[in-house]
């Protein structure tokens, strides 16, 4: 039996919580916020997974592989599209009752699948209800302590260079130690980096950043994912692609279909074909959001399906039943993260990093609609499922599966990424330039300006120039210290760090590439179709001395 630290309350959280204490091991769950608060919880459209008959795997990994425009690692898409009906079977059997209709288990389309697949609970409720299914769960194991309010600040490394557990900031606004034999990372994303936004406010980057400084390689983290259709008023709340998958169009302010000249899937193009093509549109038109018009659906079907939405447009008086409704682009997913092998397993031995924290390769440069939840469920539960295996000595050797075929794949694929991580021929900054803190007083950080910063500059469309101006202001704060007893500083400081090594990471891949587009190099190119990692010693960064920390 061992001690398993697990940080964060989404779907990939809880589920390896469970899986864990299923499996007999000590559970901590440690969540900054409340237990059922995460980006889970917010998640509409559902889960895509090949459950149906006229569906296959081969299939849902295809759609997966386009849609990631070269990048996605096929070794873990495969995993997902090959293990995700089981683990959605898992959810179903642990409580969530997903949408039924005359032929079963109900199905949606959302955009770049080649087929109906997505399940979906309380119409666009799905987030909520596997949140709810899964803190249900949760609380009937004893085995698991639930320790709320309660946020990451570092990583503890041993002598070793394993991670040995997590330095913690309590309710009681105090710093202590949590040691652990493994720490399974599941902080969810960071679309608090930017000032439109579809993620609650949780989501400031803290397991990447932390990760990140503990010494663990980080990748693609350039590549985040906008959500064309966020609603456009204040708070942005998601206007699901489901609804687009259900026959709604966008509209300019002239009432054109502009989607149709765009792409030959017009309003069900992959994402980021949609969030650029909206953002063209609004820059044409001077700012103005673009419209979703949904009226042809019908009032019924609206409100049944799209419960969440339809609340939505309500507490902003729109009633989409008869009138189009404003949606923009919004920071939605980083399909980048703390990278890790097919196991879940990071460069850091103790350390697991499962969900949108993650980088497994699964999303390449643009993820799949639906494949979010999917990704966390699978690879929580290989996650568990590898504790208490020898860590590979190396940064990522081949999965453990005997089955898999993947040995080659991970050969051929180290060196590239090593070679890419290590050069600076694609204009990679320094460590130092990537976000050390310095030491040196500056200017303290203010959150809404960077949100702001790289919104403008890191956004839906990128420059050199705009990188670079980002990448100058961003030096020019002083990240908030670590002994700090504020949760707010000390997600500032994770916001900072990441923001800097986003920037980096976008001012290196001079090429575009499903969701990162520069108009300095508006095309993808071949020979950069892979990924890039971020990685840097912590010795050389300043941390605080233990005394100074309340344990
Ligand atoms: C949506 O419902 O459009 C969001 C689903 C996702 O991000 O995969």
């Amino acid at each position: 039996m061992a001690a398993i630290l697990v940080i964060g309350s989404g779907l990939g959280g809880l589920l390896a919580a469970v899986r864990a204490a299923d499996a007999g091991h000590r559970v901590v769950l440690v969540t900054k916020s409340v237990l059922p608060e995460s980006n889970t919880r917010y998640a509409q459209g559902g889960i895509a997974a090949a459950l149906f008959r006229d569906d296959s795997v081969d299939a849902h990994e295809l759609d997966t592989l386009r849609a990631g425009a070269g990048l996605c690692d096929p070794a873990a898409v495969r995993v997902l599209c090959e293990e995700g009906p089981a683990r959605v079977r898992d959810l179903i059997r642990f409580g969530v009752d997903f949408d039924r209709d005359e032929s079963g288990v109900a199905r949606g389309l959302e955009a770049a699948h080649s087929r109906s697949r997505v399940v979906h609970a309380g119409g666009d409720a799905t987030g909520a209800a596997v949140e709810a299914a899964l803190v249900a769960t949760v609380r009937r194991r004893a085995a698991i302590d639930v320790q709320e309010h309660t946020m990451l600040v570092d990583l503890l490394v041993d002598d070793d260079g394993a991670v040995s557990g997590a330095r913690v900031l309590g309710p009681d606004g105090v710093q202590r130690s949590l040691e652990a034999d493994a720490v399974i990372l599941a902080t969810g994303g960071a679309g608090a980096l930017f000032t439109h936004t579809t993620n609650p406010s949780v989501a400031t980057g803290d397991g990447v950043a932390a990760a990140w400084r503990a010494g663990a390689s980080v990748a693609d983290l350039e590549f985040y994912q906008f959500h064309p259709t966020a609603l456009a008023v204040p708070g942005t709340p998601l206007v699901s692609e489901a609804v687009r998958g259900e026959g709604a169009v966008l509209r300019n302010q002239l009432g054109e279909r502009f989607m149709l000249a765009e792409h030959p899937d017009a309003e069900l193009a992959p994402r980021d074909v949609v969030a650029r093509a909206i953002a063209r549109q609004m820059e044409r038109q001077g700012g103005a959001p673009v419209l979703l018009d949904a009226t042809a659906l019908g009032r019924e079907l609206l409100e049944t399906r799209f419960p969440t939405i339809t609340a939505a447009c309500r507490a902003a008086k729109l009633d989409w039943a008869v009138q189009a409704i404003p949606v923009a682009p919004a920071a939605h997913y980083s399909m980048g993260g703390v990278e890790t092998d097919a196991w879940a397993r990071t460069t850091l031995p103790g350390l697991f990093a499962v969900g949108e924290v993650a980088r497994t390769g699964a999303h390449g440069a643009n993820r799949l609609a639906s494949n979010s939840l999917l990704e966390a469920a699978v690879f929580a539960d290989r996650a568990v499922r590898a504790l208490g295996q020898p860590w590979p000595t190396g940064a990522f050797l081949p999965p453990m599966d005997p089955q898999a075929d993947n040995e080659t794949h991970w050969a051929n694929r180290l060196h590239p990424l090593v070679e890419i991580s290590t050069s600076s021929m694609h204009g990679l900054p320094s460590e130092t330039a990537i976000g050390l803190p310095s030491g040196d007083p500056g200017t303290p950080i203010d959150r809404s300006t960077l949100r702001q910063l790289l919104w403008d500059f890191v956004g839906v469309h990128r420059s050199g120039a705009g990188l670079a101006h980002a990448a100058a202001a961003l030096a020019e704060w002083t990240a908030p210290s670590a002994t700090s007893v504020s949760v707010a500083a000390l997600e500032d400081r994770n916001l900072l760090g990441l923001g800097r090594l986003l920037v980096a990471a976008a001012l290196a891949r001079e090429e575009s590439r499903g969701a990162h587009y520069r108009s300095d190099f508006p095309h993808p190119r071949p020979e950069l179709a892979r990924s890039v990692s971020q990685a840097h010693s912590p010795s050389l960064e300043l941390v605080p001395t233990q005394e100074a920390i309340a344990c």
